[in-house]
């Protein structure tokens, strides 16, 4: 147990981080059952359809899940908050704005709250406003980024020497290996995307999952630097159009039209590559199977342990020839 399984109340250190409009009750409750934390990616869903998703969750698991609100995407931030009230949904990560006005409501309703960050100043601004843990992503991350461009190597060590409350390091994680490092970097578990959406249970389109087990680590690009608005994708045919028309000077609401949730969804769930796109993280490079969520989580865990036994005898090696 560390401070990130105890407030969390889950077993392993593993968070299944919200895909907004796309990750649905299956994964999440998965997730949830094979002991890490399964996340409802609210994106910019009604009220309506979350409470759906929630009550397909609760009918899943019983187990504790969280909530992901992205706050400047969301057009219905606080109605999502009334629902994680009401719905008495333990846990809520906050993303993609400032967290600061929500907490002391949650906390109110006894809430752990996640903020995502991507720099030590929000990791620092977070903690001051109230967040449980602070989320730590890099760069190499899947979907909307951050222009600060550090790498989760680079940021996860240097958000936990200036915070006292627990880290969560997410981007480029995708086996035991990487959680095993992330300890290492001083986090207490990590947040995971991209190697979920290859698992039996996730819901997205098998294509989808194909283009994963091709793709390397090169094929995950970004796109919307020149206009500071920073994805993560995979380098389809359509993210070769919108490259495209970045090139040529493609204006802010095109390319806020081209990236839509529309868009989104017509890639991961309905397969349309020549309309839609994939996000992907870096850690593409590293996916050749597609097991279930228990499998992958259970041989995380395993190759951690491994890793850190490993770490712990070179050590002792290294302290006897000095
Ligand atoms: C398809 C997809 C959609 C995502 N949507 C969101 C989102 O709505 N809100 C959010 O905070 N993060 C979102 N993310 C980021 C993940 O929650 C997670 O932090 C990230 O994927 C971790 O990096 P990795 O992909 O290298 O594992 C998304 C990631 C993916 C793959």
């Amino acid at each position: 147990m560390n401070r990130v399984t105890k407030l969390l109340n889950i077993p392993y250190p593993i968070i299944q981080g919200g895909m907004g409009n796309i990750s649905n009750a299956k994964l999440a409750a998965a997730v949830s059952e094979a002991g890490g934390l399964g996340t409802i990616g609210c994106g910019t869903m009604s009220g309506e359809q979350v409470e759906r998703i929630i009550l397909q969750t609760k009918d899943l698991t019983s187990k504790p899940f969280a909530l992901n609100i992205a706050i400047n995407v969301s057009p219905h931030v606080e109605q999502l908050i009334d629902l994680a009230i009401k719905h008495d949904i333990p846990v809520i990560s906050l993303s993609a704005g400032n967290p600061a006005p929500f907490i002391p409501v949650l906390h109110e309703h006894g809430k752990v709250v996640l903020a995502i960050v991507a720099s030590v100043k929000h990791a620092l601004k977070a903690e001051e406003a109230g967040a449980d843990i602070v989320v730590a992503e890099g760069y190499e991350a899947a979907g909307i980024n951050s222009p600060y461009e550090l790498t989760t190597f680079t940021l996860v060590p240097q958000v936990a020497q200036k915070v006292k409350i627990p880290v969560v390091a997410a981007g480029g994680v995708g086996d035991g290996n990487g959680l095993a490092a992330a300890l290492m970097l001083g986090a207490e578990g990590v947040q995971i995307g991209t190697r979920f959406i290859a698992t039996k249970e996730a819901p997205f389109h098998n294509s989808y999952k194909e283009q994963l087990l091709e793709a390397s680590g090169t094929d995950a690009v970004i796109i919307g630097r020149s206009l500071g608005r920073i994805r993560r994708v995979l380098n389809t045919t359509y993210v070769q159009e919108i490259v495209e028309q970045e090139k040529n000077g493609v204006s802010l609401q095109d390319f806020g039209k081209l990236t839509s949730e529309k868009h989104h969804v017509l890639g991961a769930i309905k397969g349309d590559l020549r309309q839609g796109f994939l996000n992907s993280g870096q850690v593409a490079g590293l996916i050749h199977d597609i097991p279930s969520v228990k499998e992958l989580v259970e041989d995380m865990m395993k190759t951690a342990n491994n890793r850190m036994k490993i770490g712990a005898t070179l050590l002792a090696l290294v302290t006897q020839t000095n």
